[in-house]
């Protein structure tokens, strides 16, 4: 692993894409893209309080997104008209239930371009997805001498399901070396595949820092080693379209709560044969074809990996998500996010003092950072108290934390109704702060 060094000497030394004319905090003209973000902010109800006296500053988004109106009333309308258990009453609450359920898998399907909805699982969320591949697949595949990569920016929920199976299994867990400004190493990542990898899984965006990574080389790659890929998509759902097949990965997860959806519903998206071939996670309801004392056989799929009565209205939830998203134009709203992005890096680098956390050309709208001789924990607790809400710690990427040799940052992340006025209000919480710190 490469030595770190200080992030202020490696800021000096990026080029940074052109940040926006910005003259005045002006958010009609600041957005050169073309996005309506008053008219997105609008379909949030939450954003429109006050915290601490202050108008709110939402910039947690990479711990979870707010949600639209249309995500609540349709949480809220299955639960006023619809709710029943799903594919066992018969009767219409039940049927209806089922439909909405499953036109939701539907949604998520052709969301994520995949080639059926039986190939969409739900889960709790993209841990628990991570942990039912590392589980169920990795525990009748793994041996001892089998290799797993992941990457020095995983999230611990790609990290340590594959050391929990590797200790079962004899299969060893390697890092995939990521540079002082949070680039994965592709080049070291080519030279670790050989027979023994079976499995390599990374994220398709850093959480802690942002940093887009290249999985479609990676899986290239991967596959001519005859290693399977699991790409964890936390964190680039709600960026950007994301297309499984044309990635060729073998599986693909996200969290519904992160893409404007509700908590506690997430996604396992499989190849079929793989899923197919995969014994079952958990056992109980629905995933059973028939049950005996002499043996049990197990349901097709999708049911054979849902055991127990599903989170139906967080499935509901989630499609009206989706359905929210698909009404947007995404390539504005990236643009956006982009933009602002760009201006916020750019009055961090005024900052004395500051240094950026993560500084990889592709990154998405996540700007993690240090305060000289100040604790992350106190910028984040002084930005509260002036209403704008950011993530201190180590945002469970130790390992990452552990190479910049820091106990955390601070992590600023934007959504799609964050304006620039949102950053101008994050830099002048700042400096109130570093006034009193410092
Ligand atoms: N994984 C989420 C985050 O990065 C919770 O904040």
């Amino acid at each position: 692993m490469r030595p770190i060094v200080p992030l202020s000497v490696m800021v000096t030394s990026v080029t940074l894409p052109r940040v926006p004319d910005v003259g005045a905090a002006n958010t009609a003209e600041l957005n050169t893209t073309g996005f309506d973000v008053e008219r997105v902010r609008a379909d949030f109800p939450i954003l429109q309080q006050q915290v601490n006296g202050h108008p709110l500053v939402y910039l947690d988004n990479a711990a979870t997104t707010q949600k639209p109106r249309a995500v609540i009333d349709a949480i809220s309308d299955y639960y006023c008209h619809d709710n029943s258990n799903v594919h066992r009453g018969a009767h219409a609450l039940s049927d209806r239930a089922t439909a909405k359920f499953e036109a939701a898998r539907q949604s998520v399907a052709d969301f994520l371009h995949a080639e059926s909805s039986v190939q969409i699982l739900w889960t709790r969320g993209t841990t628990e997805a991570i942990n039912l591949v590392a589980s169920s697949w990795g525990g009748a595949n793994l041996k001892a001498g089998d290799r797993i990569l992941v990457s020095a920016m995983e999230h611990h929920s790609n990290i340590v399901p594959w050391q929990i199976v590797a200790e079962k299994t004899g299969a060893q867990v390697e890092v995939i070396p990521v540079d002082d400004t949070g680039t994965l190493d592709v080049k070291a990542f080519a030279m670790m595949l050989d027979h023994r990898v079976r499995m390599v899984a990374v994220n398709h965006v850093s959480n802690a820092l942002g940093s887009i990574n290249p999985v479609a080389d990676m899986i290239r790659l991967a596959h001519e080693a005859g290693a399977l890929v699991l790409i964890d998509g936390a964190q680039a759902i709600a960026h950007w379209p994301v297309d499984v097949q044309a990635l060729d990965c073998d599986f693909y997860t996200f969290s519904g709560h992160k893409l404007f959806g509700p908590t506690g519903i997430g996604v396992l998206y499989g190849r079929r044969e793989l899923l197919d071939a995969m014994p079952p996670y958990q056992g109980g309801g629905e995933m059973i074809e028939t049950v005996s004392f002499t043996g049990t056989t197990y349901n097709q799929l999708p049911y054979k990996f849902e055991a127990g009565t599903p989170d139906i209205a967080g499935a509901i939830g989630l499609g009206a998500a989706i359905d929210y998203v698909n009404a947007l134009d995404r390539a504005a709203a990236a643009a956006h996010e982009d933009a602002l992005l760009a201006y916020a890096r750019d009055k961090a680098l005024q900052v004395p003092g500051l240094r950026l956390i993560g500084t990889a050309t592709n990154k998405v709208a996540v700007l993690s950072f240090v305060l000289e001789g100040v604790h992350p924990s106190d910028i984040g607790m002084l930005m509260d108290q002036q209403g704008i809400a950011v993530r201190t710690g180590h945002h469970c990427a130790q390992p990452l934390m552990d190479q910049y040799q820091l106990p955390g940052t601070v992590r600023a992340s934007f959504s799609i109704y964050n304006t620039f006025d949102d950053v101008d209000r994050l830099f002048a919480a700042l400096e109130k702060a570093r006034g009193m710190l410092l």
